[in-house]
């Protein structure tokens, strides 16, 4: 099904399963500890082996001599493989680094060896016994030394500039010229990346954790040098992955060549504290804004530069791509650098671009805003565009982001706010409150699937769709039952296999929307089937509680089945409608905050977010997104960073009990409000992605409170207390 005109009514309008808060159809596996995550998969007739992975002790350079000996002799030790007994290996197309390092070393723990044992401690034990000399060289660790040698890339350069930013900027009465830096972050899922790979013959099949089956498939069969037929992806349940399982990593490869030597099926996990160096993280960056206004707060030139370093052949860290879109300004310019690191590979991780760019851009708002002595979210309302502002021939499809503040401010007393910061107390606490703009992006992408109504008139959808703690089986499983008139316990939902139809897969939050379109596209040609056995016309017919009306008939959904089940595959598809009109979503994030005035320590209060991102889906589980993706904010507000050092090449922090996220106690109150809404533009779901939207903006509403509570301005994240310290009211001053 092409979707190339907008959305106009269709059965998922009637609402009766979709837009409702269905508890997770998956969630009883869950709790129950039923569902069978990668690293737990039996196969029951070939037990497997265990395999552990051997992590690179240099940042870069070249392994001189590695000796196996003593750990293939070592009790329970199948196999040893390394980069020179592995055979070809080719880089996979969504790889930056190698994901089996040797003789060249890329990256701190990039992998050099997986040791296959018949128990994961013999595994890990024999990889102590691998002796292996390097060679170290020089490598570049350091963002701010090697921000003057950053170039733009040609890829991802950051956009055309519109105007002339410089002559506008230079002659505006009001300047904000500041600089802003986020951190490198880790993912931290609580499943860590796992795999069983089994080969049959040459067949070689993969149960993992991954969020991209597709990609994944094919990276595995380009790696190995297989036909794409030849592999199978398993993913069924997730733990996590927030772009960390975008791609496939070395515990999927590993496994696979470990098994291969072993010739029996491999588990590989990646320890908790190899995971932070050997996968990817979310780089950090340099932001430099520059905002110029008019007394009255109007923006005439907006500027957003912004560094990052990735390794060779990496991407840039796309942290500017909201300041493109989310204010008005005639005058504008966004240029992404990027430097070349040694640092392990940087990459996606949730709202990758606006998740760091909004944690400038909302603090420079902010800024702004104090500077022209207005209210912050009146300087935003005011410099709202309905239009792309670099191409005012492109609407959005959608905007309600004054009403996202407007009602936002509403429901959380913002009135409650003094305008001068540092001015609210409660005993020793100083009380602040902050807002933030939320943009995200809505990317819609081909999405296929297959729907079968069996004998007994139970209907089962399979995609290669994954879960990934999001609640895409709960949607897909509304979608169906909605287009089929069937009540939702009579729909069975498969994900997460590369012999199903190819999906969206989950990532940038591009998933929920798109996936359960292409569960829609496949629904309409079995109603189409099921139509044309009843006798009916399709396009006319209504299904509702099982049966299938037109005019004055009305038949048993069964009745079509009588002569056998039905089935129907086929897949969304996107026409130009994304080019046509600029498709977003947009929300706003209120903070209050309480900062110890004595000791520095933030505890957020409350918080609260207003999102306008289409037809929400389901309730629940979109609430949970959100929920899930604000204490991520608060996370990269106050604790999280990988802290790099820069002489060895390495996070020192790689495991959970340095790199710290946000507990329960972090977080004590946190509602969320959708605002209704359709996009007809986006889908025939009329729904967009809100996984993503959720976190975006959360970290500067943070600081922004901190100011507010403080007058402590904090450029660089995470705003931890030892920053505030010395600039915070003298003690005796705060009561
Ligand atoms: Mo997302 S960072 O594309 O999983």
């Amino acid at each position: 099904m092409k979707f190339d005109t907008p959305a106009t009514t269709n059965p998922i309008d009637r609402l009766r399963v979709v837009g409702h808060p269905v508890d997770r159809v998956d969630g009883p596996l869950k709790t129950t500890g039923r569902a069978p995550y990668a690293y737990e998969q039996q196969l029951p007739d070939r037990p497997p082996a265990y395999g552990a992975v051997l992590g690179a002790a240099i940042a870069k350079g070249r392994i001189v001599s590695m000796d196996t000996t003593a750990a293939r002799q070592a009790p329970g030790v199948l196999a040893v493989v390394t980069a020179e007994n592995a055979g070809k290996l080719t880089l996979g197309k969504m790889n930056t680094a190698r994901l089996l390092g040797g003789p060249e070393i890329q990256h701190y723990h990039q992998a050099v060896a997986v040791v296959v044992a018949e128990t994961f401690e013999q595994a890990r034990a024999a990889t102590r016994l691998i002796r292996v000399r390097y060679e170290r060289e020089r490598g570049a660790f350091d963002l701010e030394a090697a921000r003057p040698q950053a170039k733009v890339p040609e890829k991802e350069n950051g956009g055309e500039p519109v105007g002339d930013f410089d002559g506008a900027y230079a002659s505006a009465p009001v300047q904000l010229d500041a600089t802003y830096k986020t951190p490198d972050q880790s993912h931290a899922m609580m499943e860590p990346h796992a795999s069983l790979a089994a080969w049959d013959g040459d067949a070689l099949t993969i149960w993992t954790s991954n969020q991209m089956i597709a990609w994944g498939r094919a990276d595995v069969a380009r790696t190995l040098g297989l036909d794409e037929e030849k592999v199978r992806l398993i993913s069924p349940y997730i733990g996590g992955g927030f772009g960390g399982k975008l791609f496939v990593r070395a515990d999927a490869l590993l496994a696979a060549l470990g098994a291969r030597a072993a010739g029996r099926p491999v588990k590989v996990a990646l320890a908790r504290p190899l995971i932070i160096n050997n996968t990817t993280h979310r780089p950090a960056t340099i932001q430099r804004i520059r905002i110029g206004a008019g007394t009255d707060g109007r923006i005439t030139a907006i500027g957003h530069e912004s560094w990052s370093g990735d390794l060779p052949g990496g991407q840039p860290e796309t942290a500017v791509q909201q300041t493109r879109l989310l204010y008005a300004g005639a005058n504008r310019k966004t240029t992404l650098y990027l430097a070349e690191l040694d640092l392990p590979e940087g990459n996606a991780m949730r709202a990758p671009g606006e998740a760091p760019g909004l944690m400038a851009l909302e603090i420079a708002m902010d800024e702004l805003a104090e500077k022209l002595k207005m209210d912050p979210i009146a300087l935003r309302a005011l410099n709202d565009t309905q239009v792309d502002p670099a191409d005012p021939k492109r609407p959005f499809s959608s905007r309600r982001f004054i009403e996202c503040l407007r009602t936002g401010a509403e429901r959380f007393g913002w009135d409650q706010r003094a305008a001068q910061p540092g001015a609210r107390r409660e005993g020793r606490w100083l009380i602040g409150l902050g807002v933030a703009a939320a943009f995200r992006n809505n990317l819609v992408t081909k999405s296929a699937a297959r729907v079968r109504l069996d004998r007994e008139g139970r209907l089962t959808v399979d995609t290669d769709m994954t879960d990934i703690g999001t609640g895409s089986y709960t949607i897909i499983a509304q979608t169906a039952a909605e287009m089929l008139g069937l009540p939702i316990d009579r729909v069975t939902v498969r994900l997460g296999d590369s012999s199903f139809p190819v999906s969206a897969g989950s990532g940038g939050q591009w998933g929920g929307n798109s996936a359960t379109a292409g569960v829609y596209a496949a629904c309409m040609k079995l109603r189409e089937a099921v139509a044309a056995r009843l006798g009916l016309d399709a396009a006319q017919a209504e299904f509702d509680e099982g049966q299938v009306r037109q005019g004055g008939r009305s038949v048993p959904l069964a009745d079509a089945l009588t002569q056998g089940e039905l089935s129907a595959e086929d897949a969304i598809e996107f026409g130009d409608l994304d080019k046509r009109f600029q498709q977003s979503t947009f929300g706003a994030h209120f903070v209050e905050v309480a900062v110890d005035a004595y000791t520095g320590e933030t505890r957020v209060r409350r918080m609260l977010a207003v999102c306008a991102a289409g037809r929400i889906l389901n309730p629940k589980t979109a609430r949970s997104q959100v929920i899930g993706a604000m204490t991520m904010g608060v996370g990269a507000a106050l604790m999280e960073e990988l802290a790099v050092d820069k002489r060895a090449g390495f996070f020192v922090n790689h495991d959970l009990a340095g790199y710290e996220v946000p507990v329960h106690a972090d977080i004590p109150h946190q509602e969320v409000i959708f605002l209704e809404e359709t996009d007809p533009v986006s889908s025939p779901m009329k729904a967009k992605g809100v996984g993503e939207l959720g976190i975006c903006g959360v970290s500067a509403a943070v600081a922004n409170a901190i100011y507010n509570a403080t007058g402590v301005r904090v450029r660089d994240y995470p705003v931890t207390l030892d920053k505030l310290l010395a600039q915070l009211p003298a003690p005796e001053r705060a009561a």
